[in-house]
C-alpha cells in the first residue's frame, strides 16, 4: 500500500457511475487531478492572470514568475541540467511533431528507426517527414512477448541512421523498453534518440542525464496535470538543431519589416501566448507527485500489477498480451469470443472505466493480430479492491455473453 491514503485528494473518484462506485482504470489515456492541481489553476486565474514575458505590471510579473517557476519544476523532475532545455508544448504529440518539423538537416536517404508498436504520435509524424524529405523508416524486430530484440535493433543501425524514436513504456503491451541501451547503441553510430515518455514519466523516475537521451516528450494530463500542456526536453545541442516552425509573438528578439531574429531557448520554440495556467497546473502536479515520491509510485504500481495478474489469469477465456515478467501498470487483454467494445460497455455498467480499441497504436494491434483489445491501466490512487471490482465485472461480462467454456 501507499503510506498515505490519497483517495480523498481526488474529488472525481468519490462518485458513483450507474449506481456503482467509480473504478477508474483508464489512466493510460488520462489521469485524474488532485485538489492541489485544481486549486493551483483556479488560484492563478483568480489572483495572477496576465500574459507572460511582456507586462511590467505586478500581475504580469507574477504570472511570468509562476510560469517560469513551473519550468524549473519540470527540469528538476526529469533531472534536466537547465530549465531552458524544457520547452512547453501542448502534449507528447506536439513535442514529437516539433522535433519532426523543426529538424531542418534531413538528407535524402537518412533513416529513422522506430518500433512497430509505437503510438500513432510517434509514428505518423515520421511517416510525414519521411515522405517529404525522402527518408526511410526502419522498424526494430520484437520478441514474441513484445520486448525489443536488441541484437536485431543493433543490426539496423548504420551511418545513415539519423534518429531513433522509441517509446519508453508501451501503452498497449506495458513493456518497459531498455532505453538506456537503445540510446547507447544509437549514439555509437552518431544518431539522435527521442524517447516517448508519455507512459513512463508519470509512473517512474525518469532522469534524462542517466538515459542520455537527446529528446524526451511527455504530457501533463497523464501525470495529474491539466490537458493542453506537455514538455519537450532536449540536450542543448539537440535543441539548437531545431529551427522554429511556428513564428509570431513571444519567440521574437527583434523584427523589422523584412526579417526577424529569434529569442534564446526555450522561448524561440514557444511562439504565441503559452498555456500559462496549464504550466502552473503541471508544476502543482509535479509537486504533488514529488511529495509521494516516484520510487514509491513505481513500487506501489508493481504491487497492483502483481495482485491483478493472477486474478486476471484465473478468468477463463481471458488472454493477456505482452510480457509475462516485469511490466508497467497496465494490462491489455481480450475475453475470448467477446468484442472488446462490448466488454468495455458492460464494465461501464459496473462502474469500471477501461479502454477498448487499438489505443491509437493500430500497428500494435496488427502486430498482436487482433483488431482491438481491452486495456485496464492503473495509477497510484487505484486500490486492490478496484482490481477485485474489475475481475468481478469481467466475470459478469463473460456470463452475460454466455461464453463460459
Ligand atoms: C506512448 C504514448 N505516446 C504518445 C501519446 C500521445 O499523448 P498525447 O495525446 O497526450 O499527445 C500517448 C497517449 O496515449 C501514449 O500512450
Amino acid at each position: 500500500m501507499l503510506p498515505v491514503d490519497l483517495r480523498g485528494d481526488f474529488p472525481i473518484l468519490q462518485q458513483t457511475v450507474h449506481g456503482k462506485p467509480l473504478v477508474y482504470l483508464d489512466n493510460a489515456a488520462t489521469t485524474q487531478k488532485p485538489v492541489a492541481v485544481l486549486e493551483a489553476i483556479a488560484g492563478y486565474y483568480r489572483r495572477d492572470n496576465a500574459n507572460v514575458h511582456r507586462a511590467i505590471h505586478t500581475l504580469g510579473e507574477r504570472a511570468t514568475a509562476r510560469f517560469e517557476e513551473a519550468r524549473h519544476k519540470v527540469a528538476a523532475f526529469i533531472g534536466a541540467p537547465s530549465p531552458a532545455q524544457c520547452i512547453f508544448v501542448k502534449n507528447t504529440t506536439e513535442a514529437i511533431n516539433l522535433v519532426a518539423y523543426s529538424y531542418k538537416s534531413w538528407r535524402t536517404g537518412d533513416e529513422i528507426v522506430l518500433t512497430p508498436i509505437e503510438h500513432h504520435s510517434n509514428l505518423v509524424p515520421w511517416q510525414q517527414v519521411a515522405r517529404r524529405f525522402g527518408l526511410t523508416l526502419r522498424f526494430m524486430p520484437l520478441l514474441p512477448d513484445g520486448h525489443i530484440d536488441m541484437e536485431g535493433y543493433k543490426k539496423l543501425l548504420n551511418d545513415r541512421t539519423r534518429l531513433v524514436a522509441v517509446t519508453h513504456v508501451s501503452n498497449v503491451l506495458g513493456t518497459i523498453n531498455p532505453v538506456r541501451d537503445i540510446v547507447a547503441a544509437a549514439h555509437q553510430v552518431g544518431a539522435r534518440v527521442l524517447i516517448d515518455g508519455a507512459q513512463s514519466v508519470p509512473h517512474m523516475p525518469v532522469r534524462v542525464e542517466e538515459l542520455d537521451c537527446d529528446y524526451l516528450a511527455f504530457s501533463g494530463h497523464k501525470m495529474c496535470g491539466p490537458t493542453g500542456i506537455g514538455v519537450l526536453y532536449g540536450k542543448m545541442e539537440a535543441l539548437e538543431e531545431l529551427e522554429p516552425f511556428l513564428f509570431g509573438g513571444e519567440m521574437i528578439a527583434d523584427v523589422d519589416l523584412y526579417s526577424a531574429r529569434w529569442k534564446e531557448l526555450p522561448w524561440r520554440l514557444e511562439a504565441g501566448t503559452p498555456h500559462i495556467a496549464g504550466a502552473i497546473g503541471l508544476g502543482a502536479a509535479i509537486d504533488y507527485l514529488s511529495r509521494i515520491g516516484m520510487a514509491e509510485i513505481v513500487r506501489y504500481e508493481k504491487e497492483l500489477v502483481d495482485y491483478a495478474r493472477p486474478r486476471l489469469q484465473e478468468l477463463e477465456g481471458l488472454e493477456i498480451y505482452g510480457p509475462r515478467g516485469e511490466r508497467a501498470g497496465l494490462f491489455s487483454f481480450n475475453l475470448k469470443g467477446i468484442h472488446p467494445h462490448d466488454v468495455a460497455t458492460l464494465l461501464d455498467q459496473e462502474g469500471v472505466a477501461v479502454r477498448a480499441g487499438h489505443h491509437c497504436a493500430q500497428p500494435a494491434a496488427n502486430w498482436l493480430q487482433v483488431p482491438a483489445t481491452v486495456r485496464a491501466s492503473f495509477y497510484f490512487y487505484n486500490t486492490f479492491e478496484e482490481i477485485d471490482a474489475l475481475v468481478a465485472a469481467l466475470g459478469k461480462a463473460r456470463e452475460f455473453f454466455g461464453h463460459v467454456s
